[in-house]
């Protein structure tokens, strides 16, 4: 038999299956991270962040980020296994996240994996890193059941998604510009904060006063898409503008100001979303998703109009390896087959 057969064989066993291990790598930005999950579960979830090399440049250097995946990959899949407890004969799949992100990191995590395929006939498993991103609501947790309605926030989408099962989600509204995590980092950027901008802005929001007036898009518009470069742009006017005049900000409440508009619009839009759409829970996902005031308005929201609201952990939020494991798993109970060997990464997935 050959290598394709091999692995068409051995995926229709894991389609029968629901406690093999897989091994998941995630290197799609700037961490480098793995994962060994069992279905639903994590067994480990290592995540080797290059912040601190990139902060210097005020945002992520992708050929630099592509060197520094290379020199970590193997302690962090080292490491994953040792703390999982378990050792590379007894993983079933390698799952790796092949797009959207930078091409030079995909590749680097895409490489890796093949080769491991390839090496020891496991059957390998390409994951949407969004698709992982949305799938982390179901880490540990059997209680949210398809279909279900997700708000998705990172540093480059937000969008609603109606999501019926992995290989059928359809999107109800999203940016028309930039990403709710983008407008974080920019306005943090024009405030002096670090890369990246959210935590910092979510910081600063805490000890400031929503005082300033923020625009807000496509206002009384009966549909769901969402602009955040008008509000960007607002902020970084007001900075300009008050520079301008010789007069002091106070960051804490330009922070404050914009983190409540940026955060109001996901929430006001997810709860039409879900009204619209009859659904009866929002699950929340994406970098965008660690944000407390998000998590806790959006709590807030959808409990008086009766909806229920899943929050992944923080940790499981940001980019990790984990979300791409328990993602491969649904992939295969749903019918996918394992990848063959000119499976490439793609930067631009949609
Ligand atoms: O999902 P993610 O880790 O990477 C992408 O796939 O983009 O999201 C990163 C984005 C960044 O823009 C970052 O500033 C933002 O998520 N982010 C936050 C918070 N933590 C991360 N935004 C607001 N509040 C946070 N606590
Ligand atoms: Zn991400």
């Amino acid at each position: 038999m050959d290598y394709n057969e091999k692995i068409k064989t051995k995926i229709e066993q894991l389609k029968n299956k629901e406690d093999f291990l897989i091994l998941a790598i995630e290197t799609s930005c700037d961490e480098t991270a793995a994962a060994v999950t069992r279905g639903r579960k994590v067994l480990s979830n290592i995540i080797s962040s290059q912040i601190d090399i990139h902060k210097r440049f005020g945002g992520v250097v992708p050929e630099i980020a592509s060197r520094n995946h290379i020199l970590a990959i193997d302690n962090v899949i080292e490491e994953a296994l040792i703390s999982a407890g378990v050792q590379l004969k007894d993983i079933s799949a390698v799952a790796v996240t092949y797009g959207a992100g930078l091409l030079g990191a995909l590749l680097v995590g895409v490489s890796y994996a093949k080769a491991l395929s390839y090496a020891l006939e496991l059957p390998l498993i390409g994951v949407n890193h969004i698709k992982g991103h949305v799938f982390a609501n179901f880490i540990d947790s059997d209680k949210l059941k398809f279909p279900f309605l997700c708000l998705l926030a990172s540093g480059g989408h937000t969008e609603i998604l109606k999501v019926n099962g992995y290989f059928d989600t359809q999107a109800l509204g999203k940016t028309t510009d930039d990403a709710a995590g983008e407008a974080f980092d920019k306005v943090a950027r024009v405030l002096g904060l670090p890369y990246p901008g959210g935590p910092e802005i979510e910081k600063y929001a805490q000890k400031g006063q929503n005082n300033i007036f923020m625009p807000r898009a496509y206002k009384g518009e009966s549909h769901l898409n969402f602009s955040y470069s008008g509000l960007k742009t607002a902020v970084i006017n007001y900075v300009h503008n008050s520079k301008a005049r010789g007069q002091t900000i106070n960051p804490y409440d330009v922070a404050c100001s914009f983190q409540t508009e940026a955060v109001g619009a996901l929430i006001d839009n997810a709860i039409r979303a879900a009204k619209r759409e009859n659904m009866p829970c929002i699950a929340l996902a994406g970098g965008v998703a660690a944000n407390t005031a998000l998590r806790e308005g959006l709590k807030a929201a959808a409990e008086r109009e009766g909806i229920e609201v899943f929050l992944p952990s923080k940790k499981l939020c940001t980019d990790n390896a984990a979300m791409i494991g328990v993602a491969a798993h649904f992939a295969v109970k749903e019918g996918k087959g394992g990848e063959d060997l000119y499976f490439d990464a793609n930067a631009a997935l949609e």
